[in-house]
Order: C-alpha cells, then structure tokens, then sequence
C-alpha cells in the first residue's frame, strides 16, 4: 500500500470505530499502521487495563487470540473482536487445560502462576496470571513456603527463579521468536557495541544467562518496560533483544535515540496476520466476535483480576 491508501484507510478505520462506538487496542508488536491507528498501544498488561476500563461498547484487539479471550473475560458484557482468528500463539498452544489438571494432580495444594499467554482453559485451572510486566510482583506476593507451578515459559521461569530467589515448579514451553534469541547472540553484538544498553524480553532463550553475566548495560524488560526504560535513559544507543514490532514505537516515543534489533528475524508471524485491511473490515463488518463460554469465563476471572491488581 502507498503512503497515500494507507492515511485513507486509517481514516475510514477511525470512522468505523467512533461509528461502532469501538475503542482500538494494539500490541507493541503490531505492523506500525495498525499502531498508529490504534486509540491504545502497550503490553499485555497494558491492555488488559484498558480492556477492563474501556466504556466503549466495542473492543478491537489488533495482538494475539489470548489477548482478545482476555479482553472478552474481563468485559464480558462488551463485543471483542479480533480480525483475524488465526492469530494465536506457540507459546500458549505448548499446554492445554487437560495436561494442567494432569500436572495439577502430580502437586496437589501447589499454586499455580500461569503466564497470560495462555488459552481460557488453561486461566480457567489458574490462581494467579501474570505477564512480564508484574511476574516478579505476583510470584512476590505468594508466602515464600508455598509450593510454585508456573507455566509455560520456561525462560520467563528461569529468570523469574533467578529474581525472586525462589525455586518454581517450570513448564518446559517456549515461544518460538524469543527462544531463537540466544546468549551468544547477546554476546557477539555486546562486544561490537559496547556503548549501547541491551533491552531484553524475559522470554528470550538468553534472558536468565544475560541476567547471570551481570551486565549493567543488560535490562530484562516487558515491552512496555522497555518503551519507559528508553525514554527515561540518558543513553543514546539501545539493543533491542525481542520481537521487531516494538522498535516503531520506541523509535515514535524517542525520536531522538538510537534503537536497532538484536534479530531482525524476531518476528512474530501472529502478531503480523493483524493488516490494516483486515482491521477495517473486522468494524465495518464485526467480525470475528471471540467468546468464552461463561463457566470457562468465570473461573478464568479471578486469576486475571489478580494480575491486573498486581504491579
Ligand atoms: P509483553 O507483555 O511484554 O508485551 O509480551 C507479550 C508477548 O506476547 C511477548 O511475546
Ligand atoms: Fe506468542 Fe511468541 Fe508471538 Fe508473543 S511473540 S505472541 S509469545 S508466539
């Protein structure tokens, strides 16, 4: 698309939005298009705040399905729409709800901290959510004798562990993007830049390693934290160790510093099924509305009221 079809195409999407009454929430991780036509963009925390405040009748989630089940959880009386429904996730689809209850079984009285990349299911068999943005304030608040079961990422467990001090019972899933980020990846563009901070997402397969060198310069951030991180930093130069999408809005958000991906082919092909056309036809024609059966919803609930409220 021109530069030229894609401003007329974001200007029929914010029609149909304030047509529909609908209010527009986009990952960090989002083609730069959609962000930028989006009312909110941010992490998963993030959004999921602005899914339960939002007084909109209608939420477009331009992310991932887990996102938008989310948003339909904690809204339930609002239409969630999602514009394409084949945007999932490798990371939720590595457990489902059954291998949780089987592993629930094996620990009985462990409590169990699910990452939010997880489906219905899985946060309907949950205590606690958490998303990178609060995985260490939430395993913080659980007494320190009591037994762990976390899932599924095992990167954000391993650094979780390496944080708190606490052993976890971990779920061995990884999410494909970030797992291909590894140590010697940090390593090899440490020493070609040494004047630049590394801004690294827990799910990276380098994160607690990176955590383990000690590195001042090495930050293990969620993506909204890095956005806050650079913006606040006094350097110039940032390494960017997580999917790409993310480096259109810090380079928005702090035009003036250098930003630059650790791989340029961390790229989430979820995350980018999300077009602009596909948005546009998702209000003009509401679709695709995601549902969570309302017995699933209310089990599901209490563990993701217990991630928003935590920070
Ligand atoms: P954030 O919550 O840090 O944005 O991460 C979400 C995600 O899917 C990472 O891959
Ligand atoms: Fe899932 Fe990984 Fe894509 Fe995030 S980057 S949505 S964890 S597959």
């Amino acid at each position: 698309m021109t530069t030229a079809e894609v401003a007329t195409m974001q200007e029929e999407v914010r029609a149909l939005a304030a047509e529909r009454n609908a209010v527009i929430l986009a990952h960090n991780y989002q083609v730069p298009e959609v962000q930028d036509v989006a009312d909110y963009v941010g992490d998963s925390l993030g959004l999921s705040r602005e899914a339960a405040a939002t007084d909109a009748e209608t939420i477009v989630f331009c992310g991932v399905h887990f996102m938008a089940e989310t948003a339909a959880i904690l809204s339930p009386e609002k239409t969630v729409l999602i514009p394409d429904l084949d945007a999932g996730c490798s990371l939720a689809a590595t457990i489902t709800a059954d291998q949780l209850r089987a592993w629930k079984a094996e620990h009985p009285g462990a409590v169990v901290v699910s990452y939010v990349n997880t489906t219905a299911e899985v946060k309907a068999e949950t205590d606690y959510c958490c998303t990178s943005g609060n995985a260490k304030a939430v395993i913080e608040a659980i007494p320190e004798d009591q037994e762990i079961l976390f899932l599924p990422d095992m990167y954000l467990g391993l650094w979780l562990e390496q944080v708190t001090g606490r052993t976890l019972r971990i779920w061995m899933g990884e999410c494909h993007v970030h797992a291909g980020i590894r140590p010697q990846d940090i390593v090899r563009v440490q020493a070609e830049a040494p004047d630049a901070e590394f801004l690294v997402h827990p799910e990276c397969g380098c994160a607690s390693q990176c955590m383990a060198f000690g590195n001042e310069n090495t930050h293990i951030l969620s993506t909204e934290g890095m956005v806050r991180f650079a913006k606040t930093s006094p350097k110039q130069r940032f390494i960017v160790a997580t999917e790409t999408g993310i480096l259109h809005r810090l380079r928005k958000e702090a035009p003036e510093k250098r930003f630059e991906a650790l791989s340029e082919s961390a790229i989430c092909r979820y995350m980018k099924m999300i077009t602009l056309p596909k948005l546009r036809d998702s209000l003009r024609d509401g679709k695709h509305v995601v549902t969570v059966p309302a017995e699933i919803a209310e089990r599901a609930r209490g563990a993701i009221d217990r991630m928003v409220a935590i920070s």
